[in-house]
């Protein structure tokens, strides 16, 4: 083991509530930081983001928050499942070193006025059907990226739009800092993991699958080269309609950058759902026509036929 790593090793994580003790904690780190935002409850999906920053930081910070910003007044804010000691004994497991954890109050004084408003790639999709979802959410997270002063920042693929939304913040602002997307971690079967998940009795959570049948669907409809954006989208809604708990939202088939509705397929192109099964809201999505496919996805969409 290398000295670093052993000394890492020994020294425990840091814990902190306030944006001052975190500051403190960031003014006295060397070297590069890396940083995941979540809103806890962490699961595999989290814990693959924590190991990049881990792998590519001399740092690595994460946050637990649940942002009240990003909740409509109809959403789960109240009962979205909170476990911190459980999430704080898995993040130390991980070797995360500093964990920042603000009270709803800290991160949103009394008299808080002030919000960061991406355009454009905030009309459509998620941001069409929760309205202010992602003012909460570049808000908090420009607010985050300012006290955590990261490297590089890590987000999830699972969320695809969430990504577009913070690198075009980043890049709009010019943030000094990299964000890294990472892909989507599933549970055998294709489910993408979500905190949301422990909502689903075990009905839904077979109805759950349908999500990724239909990317499934869309990756072999796009391999036997079908280009023809309305087709696959009815394709995609006429399999889902079949499974009596599910409920569409939307059924995309968007380019992955600016997020537009595409009528002919040019590679690639973003699929993306959301589907309501019983009470609760799942969404996932698949890039079909990429150049590099990963494996483990080939795998399980194979097996999803
Ligand atoms: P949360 O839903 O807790 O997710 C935190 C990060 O984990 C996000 O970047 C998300 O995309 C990623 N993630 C979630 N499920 C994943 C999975 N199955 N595979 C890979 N990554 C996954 O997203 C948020 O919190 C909030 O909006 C936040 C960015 C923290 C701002 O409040």
């Amino acid at each position: 083991m290398a000295l670093s790593e052993t000394i890492r090793a020994l020294s425990t994580m840091q814990v902190v509530t306030t944006i001052e003790s975190m500051r403190r904690l960031r003014s006295q780190a060397g070297g590069s930081v890396g940083f995941v935002p979540t809103m806890g409850y962490l699961h595999e999906g989290h814990l693959s983001l924590v190991r990049r920053a881990r792998a590519g930081n001399d740092i690595v910070v994460a946050s637990i928050f649940v942002n009240p910003a990003q909740f409509g007044p109809t959403e789960d804010f109240e009962k979205y499942p909170r476990d911190p000691q459980r999430d704080l004994a898995v993040l130390q497991q991980e070797k995360t070193d500093i964990v920042f954890m603000p009270s709803a109050v800290e991160m949103y004084p009394e008299g808080f006025d002030t919000y960061v408003d991406v355009g454009g790639v905030t009309d459509v999709l998620e941001g069409a059907h929760r309205p202010g979802h992602f003012r909460g959410v570049t808000t908090v997270v420009q607010k985050l990226f300012n006290i955590v002063q990261p490297t590089r920042a890590y987000f999830g693929q699972k969320d695809a739009q969430q990504l577009v939304v913070i690198r075009k913040m980043v890049s709009d602002l010019r943030l000094n800092v990299e964000v890294v997307g990472c892909p989507t971690v599933r549970e055998t079967g294709g489910l993408a993991m979500s905190s949301r998940n422990v909502y689903l009795s075990p009905d839904e959570r077979r109805a759950a699958l349908i999500l990724f049948r239909a990317l499934s669907l869309s990756e072999r409809l796009w391999r036997n080269g079908e280009r023809d954006g309305t087709k696959l989208r009815d394709r995609l809604q006429g399999l889902i309609g079949r499974e009596p708990l599910a409920k569409i939202d939307y059924v995309s088939v968007s380019d992955p950058v600016t997020l537009q509705e595409l009528e002919t397929i040019e590679a690639p192109a973003l699929i993306s759902l959301a589907i309501r099964i019983g009470g609760t809201r799942l969404i996932d999505n698949l890039i079909v026509g990429e150049k590099r496919p990963s494996p483990l996805l080939a795998e399980l969409v194979a097996a999803a036929k």
